[in-house]
């Protein structure tokens, strides 16, 4: 195998067991906001008893060492060394059978701005251990095939304190909790604040009941019902589907303002983002409740796909997240529109798992090497690993499926286990060998699918053959790509538009291969790729009347709307290169509104034009340099040219689509709201933001609110919206978070860097806020003509504020800095610019092990 990242990288091929056994692990915390003292007992054993071994446990330079014994007498400093990362005792030191290690330690909470370990947020105590942050509070072994029993006692003055597991005893300033489950170190987690809960409670399939609570600030639980309600669907629906029930007396979630990441699935103790819990009408959108009902569902899922079954390494990380990413899609599309649901997550698998497999920091869902894990917790995971499952579930069926699964959830409980060990049960439960199909996990790149058809009359009653080549592009590390397993779901649709060939599923496996259908009579048209069948870019001969017979005529819902997605790009694509398009486009899609028949949420989604990124990635695609100021030339001209030529039909939809009565999240009011806010954002094109202008002063709900501020923003017109929101919701951080987020965001392109650059002089930036960080950073960088504006301010502003976030945070550094990932797409000049930027980067001394790997993957 060849490394080629230096020696910093770990290496999957490197793996071995840890050479002891740790059978329960006991915690006592006096939590002190700058000097938290912790108190580990460590039930270690030699794995091995003959081969008298060194005994390594991880920690950090951040926790200091205050005592160590072994079965209770002080070890001998000449046998203890230390170095950054690891404390290690000697082989001669350690007993021969079990022993018992105690270690005391200081920590400082308050100093802890990484949020990694154990951090205080808004005046409460909260952990965050997953991928390795326990090694932030105490020495362990810390790494995920090491599972113990734990017992947690906290000692602090805070009147809520939780961890893991069942309550054993709680008086006032004291509280022990036991988890009888074992558990690597990365699910524990404490939590001690001045919080009040929403409870309830739910029965399990075997009567078992469960008290339920979330845990928010005084103030917030008149917006905590939504996740409650969320997380009992969740749980009938884990017992309805997958025969899963929850194994413990308690469930707690509990809402933080600072959080690196949306959710944490710690056993019996889910931490959130307080993004992904709060919500009323008043201050969430529509989208903002389809979150928090899929994360909670997402993290509550974990408790058997992640905690009862985890990973051995942090290799296999999509072992638990592809699946559960898979399982709370499953959950979304049964609560709300399954169609819907689907082409939302394709959307969002191509803008950012397609993107990142088409550019430098592309790396397979399981990787096999790293050097900083936080760095993999990545659209290729975790939205890639779901849709190798959606293909493993499409090639075995149904049946199959939910064998495989129930043979992985008996076979495995309680192990750390591998991707290996999960493509075997779906071996065993099925008799089907996976061994070309296992290509999926460990190789990188989007594979490209061509399809030829070739038509022959009077053969067998006429006869279409389908011929497919599929490629993958060379991707960082791996260039020799070979054939992978694709399931491809086609159908055939008549001249006269009625299907003639329903969905079959295509098994491709070799590099090409054809399919016949015979007694067709007449030449039908193809619909491939059905329900995006298999995550690959598929390439055809088509021309736009047939894409609008598509979106006319498909009876799959995800391929009806590609069809139409498709003729929006081909337009912008040619507009984009100043030649003419979008008469079929505007066409098709005027036929499409007028159609009451079609689902709103569908029609919604088929009027939004293709993101500009998303032209930007088809010229790519088709080897153009795309040019960010013309493509949005290109969409802003076409959205007008649709307003104009169906202005009736849209003000019709704009003033019908009104949901009466109080607001509801679910998913047919949305539906409705977002098909008038579609109609909303072409007419305001037209209008000059006349009716956003109205909507914003008279919308009861902030889906409504949002969707119009961003219109008026577009118009330049913003500014008196701007400043009622902040005077409505200055101390609400959620809503201020999508203050800042909105104005970059939508502004013109020409100004979006300016603008953001004057929100970063407002006292209100609290950028170590991860949330605000992301906010304001991240509202520019999706805006993209803004964010590669030519002059490369957008860029710079960027690189500034990862540099200086780097030495805070380095999670959130790391992770913002992909919005650089495209940059090698872009012409000389932005090239050039955004090189430097990275490289400005890249030159900090003492930059994080996080943002250094990105950067030097970037600038490779
Ligand atoms: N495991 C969490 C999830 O997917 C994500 C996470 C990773 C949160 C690392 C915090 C830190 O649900
Ligand atoms: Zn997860």
């Amino acid at each position: 195998m060849n490394r080629p990242e230096g020696q910093n990288a770990r290496y999957l091929a490197d793996y071995q067991p840890y050479p002891f056994i740790l059978s329960h692990t006991a915690l006592d915390f006096t939590l002190v906001p700058d000097a938290t003292i912790v108190r580990a007992t460590l039930s270690l054993a030699p794995r091995d008893a003959a081969t008298g071994v060194d005994l390594v446990l991880d920690g950090g330079k951040d926790v200091q060492l205050l005592r160590l014994t072994i079965n209770g007498a002080e070890a001998d400093p000449a046998h203890v060394t230390r170095d950054d990362e690891a404390l290690t005792i000697a082989a001669a030191a350690l007993p021969s059978g079990p022993f018992t290690l105690e270690t005391e330690v200081q920590i400082d909470p308050s100093a802890n701005t990484a949020f990694e370990g154990l951090y205080i947020s808004g005046g409460m105590f909260c952990t965050q251990c997953e991928a390795e942050g326990f090694r932030h509070i105490t020495f362990c072994p810390d790494r995920p095939d090491v599972m113990a029993t734990f017992d947690v006692t906290i000692h602090s003055d805070k009147p809520v304190l939780l961890s893991n597991g069942n309550p054993v005893s709680q008086t006032e300033g004291h509280a022990e909790w036991h988890d009888p489950w074992p558990k690597p170190a990365y699910l524990f987690a404490l939590v001690a604040g001045d919080l009040v809960a929403i409870s309830d409670s739910f029965t399990t399939l075997s009567g078992r009941n469960v008290a339920l609570n979330v845990w928010v600030r005084p103030g917030d639980e008149d917006r905590a019902g939504f996740a409650m309600e969320s997380l009992i669907k969740s749980m009938k629906w884990d017992e309805d589907v997958y025969g899963r029930e929850y194994d413990l007396d308690v469930f707690n979630i509990v809402a933080v303002d600072d959080f690196n990441m949306g959710a944490m699935e710690n056993k019996g103790l889910n931490i959130f983002n307080s993004k992904l819990v709060l919500a009323s009408p008043e201050t969430a959108t529509d989208l903002d409740y389809e979150r928090i009902e899929g994360v909670i569902a997402h993290e509550y899922f974990h408790n058997w796909t992640g905690n009862r079954i985890t990973c051995r390494d942090w290799f296999q990380l999509c072992l638990k997240e592809g699946l559960t990413v898979f399982r709370d899609q499953q959950f979304t599309s049964d609560m709300r529109s399954a169609a819907v649901k689907r082409i939302e997550d394709v959307r969002t698998l191509r803008a950012r798992q397609f993107r990142e497999d088409q550019g430098p920091l592309a790396h397979p869902p399981r990787p096999d090497h790293y050097e900083e894990i936080n760095n993999f917790y990545t659209a290729t995971v975790y939205e890639k690993g779901a849709e190798v499952i959606g293909m493993l579930k499409r090639l075995v069926g149904d049946d199959g499926y939910r064998a495989a699964l129930d043979l992985y959830f008996d076979r495995h409980d309680g192990d750390a286990a591998t991707i290996e060990d999960w493509l075997k049960v779906f071996e065993d439960a099925t008799g089907r060998d996976l061994a070309q199909f296992k290509r999926w996990y460990t190789d990188a790149g989007t594979p490209r699918l061509t399809m030829r058809e070739d038509w022959a009359e009077g053969t067998a009653g006429g006869t279409l053959t389908l011929t497919f080549t599929q490629e993958t592009p060379p991707t960082p590390g791996q260039s020799d790509k070979q054939p992978r397993v694709i399931p491809i779901a086609v159908g055939l649709i008549g001249p006269n538009g009625d299907e003639v060939a329903p969905t079959r599923v295509l098994e491709m496996t070799e590099t090409e291969q054809s399919f016949a259908f015979d007694n067709l009579g007449a030449r039908p048209v193809v619909s491939a790729l059905r329900g995006f069948s298999a995550p690959v870019v598929l390439d055809r001969q088509i021309d736009d009347p047939t894409r609008a017979f598509l979106l006319a005529h498909d009876t799959d819902p995800f391929a009806r709307w590609e069809a139409g997605r498709d003729l929006a790009l081909s337009a912008l694509v040619a507009l984009s290169q100043g030649q003419p398009g979008g008469d079929d486009y505007i066409d098709a899609i005027g036929r499409l509104i007028a159609d009451q028949d079609a689902d709103p949420a569908f029609r919604a989604l088929c009027l939004a034009l293709p993101g500009e990124e998303e032209v930007a990635t088809r010229l790519y695609d088709l080897g153009a340099t795309p040019d960010p100021d013309a493509i949005h030339a290109a969409r802003e001209g076409l959205a007008r040219r649709v307003a104009e030529a169906h202005q009736d039909l849209l003000s019709e939809i704009y003033d019908r689509m009104v949901v009466s009565g109080s607001y509801s999240p679910d998913a047919e009011a949305a539906a409705k709201r977002s098909l008038r806010i579609a109609a909303l954002q072409l007419l305001n094109r037209i209008d000059n933001g006349e009716r956003a202008e109205i909507l914003f002063g008279i919308a009861g709900n902030m889906t409504e609110r949002m969707a119009a501020l961003a219109c008026l923003i577009a118009r330049g017109r913003g500014q008196t919206a701007l400043q009622v929101l902040e005077e409505e919701f200055g101390d609400n951080r959620l809503v201020m978070d999508k203050w800042f987020t909105v104005q970059p965001m939508a502004a013109p392109p020409a100004d979006a860097a300016a603008i953001a650059a004057k929100l970063a002089k407002l006292p209100g930036f609290d950028w170590k806020n991860p949330n605000r960080f992301r906010a304001l950073i991240g509202g520019l960088t999706a805006n993209h003509a803004g964010f590669h504006a030519a002059d490369g301010a957008g860029y710079d502003f960027v690189a500034d504020w990862l540099m200086k976030m780097d030495k805070v945070n380095p999670q959130i550094a790391a992770r913002m800095s992909t919005a650089f990932e495209t940059w090698p797409r872009y012409d000389e000049t932005r090239r050039a610019k955004a090189l430097a930027a990275l490289e400005q980067i890249a030159a900090i001394e003492g930059l994080s092990r996080n943002t250094r790997e990105m950067v030097s993957r970037m600038i490779a």
